[in-house]
């Protein structure tokens, strides 16, 4: 099983925490076309769970999304977050396809903090320095436990794992304009038990890292702070989010000392770019996944990083009915890592 897809007719398949969403893509008139999307709901802690109970009910679940979704083909290309795996850049001498393999490998055991026997390796070239002779690779590796745990998930829903590819792997393609095909940018997912956060250059991710900052963590803090139940703490939190004008503040009060630690994660992630690539200006920060939506979030997060922030279109370089359009347009935080894990075997 390869960690980067290859094959053309599949379906990308992004099992969330909160819910499970698939896209499937095909070539029209040199553009990848919407033929199919998807999503269904998870009950909290079921996709982290490593009992045979769970992982039976979310391959149900899945089956059941791709039965309904009427999806063509049984291929699968499953996502990862950045928590469940590793992903560096690194830059070695070029040599043929063999030496090569080798030379990975032996720098990937320097820099992957898991036995090298217990990771699932892929890489892909990346970039050429005609001037020293060197190859930049992008090196990606996740647990065998990892790997193997998904692998069974998909077979236990009657399809096929092809590839895992990384979560930011996938949103580069699905969320960087072909104005932007050349910039530097931050692209940050906030989810539910984590955040994403990837550092593309010219469509190529130089740095993923995870945050532990997402929904739950909020959700437990406003539950706690404004002594409410959990439903009532998702309402408001929901409702006023980041804004200082509604309930006397008191929610933003509550989330600003998270949102602040999310805020110092995107900035640690800025500097230690800054620090290796000088040359490189970070123009801004796309935002992506579903606790965006809180309201004052991305304003807030743009004020106190001082970057350009936009909210994350995975449709627009792909082409769907026009029909779809409103529909498309209101779940455009949940589907950047499914439509492209999709665009690749669309290209
Ligand atoms: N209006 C809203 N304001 C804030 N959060 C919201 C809103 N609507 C949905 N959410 C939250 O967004 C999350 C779902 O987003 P998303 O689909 O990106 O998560 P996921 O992919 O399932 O999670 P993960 O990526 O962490 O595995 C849920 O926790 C949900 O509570
Ligand atoms: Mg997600």
């Amino acid at each position: 099983m390869k960690l980067f897809p290859q094959e053309e007719n599949y379906f990308g398949l992004d099992i969330g925490s909160s819910s499970i969403k698939l896209a499937q893509l095909r070539a029209l008139h040199g553009r990848p076309s919407l033929v199919t999307y998807g999503d269904i709901e998870v009950p909290s802690d079921m996709v982290v769970s490593d009992s045979d109970i769970d992982q039976q009910r979310v391959a149900d679940l899945i089956k059941q999304l791709a039965d309904d979704a009427k999806v063509t083909s049984k291929n699968v290309v499953a996502s990862l977050n950045a928590a469940q795996s590793y992903t560096a850049i690194i830059t070695v001498p070029k040599l043929s396809h063999d030496e090569l393999a080798q030379s990975i490998k032996f720098q990937a055991d320097k820099v992957i903090p898991m036995a090298i026997d217990q990771v699932k390796l892929d890489w892909a070239v990346v970039g050429e320095n005609p001037a020293s002779d060197e190859l930049d690779i992008l090196l990606v590796a996740a647990p065998n436990n990892v790997a193997n745990k998904y692998l069974n998930i998909v077979q236990k829903a009657g399809l096929e794992l092809m590839a895992l590819e990384i979560n930011s792997i996938a949103q580069s393609r699905s969320l960087v304009s072909p104005a932007d095909a050349q910039s530097c940018i931050l692209i940050a997912d906030l989810g539910v038990l984590a955040t994403d956060i990837a550092i593309i250059n010219a469509q190529i991710p130089r740095l993923v890292r995870s945050a532990a900052v997402g929904y739950k963590a909020m959700l437990r803090v406003a539950t706690q702070n404004l002594g409410i139940d959990p439903g009532q703490a998702d309402q408001f939190l929901k409702k006023f989010g980041m804004d200082q004008t509604k309930l006397e503040g008191q929610v933003y009060k509550t989330l600003k000392p998270i949102v602040d630690h999310l805020v110092e994660e995107l900035n640690k992630s800025i500097t230690f770019f800054q620090e290796k690539n000088e040359n490189k200006h970070i123009e801004k920060i796309i935002l992506t996944g579903g606790t965006v939506a809180l309201p004052g979030l991305p304003l807030y997060i743009a004020n106190s990083t001082g970057l350009t922030v936009e909210i994350g279109n995975p449709w627009q370089n792909i082409s769907y009915p026009a029909e779809l359009q409103s529909n498309l347009a209101g779940l455009s935080l949940n589907y950047a890592t499914a439509i492209g894990l999709a665009m690749r075997g669309a290209k």
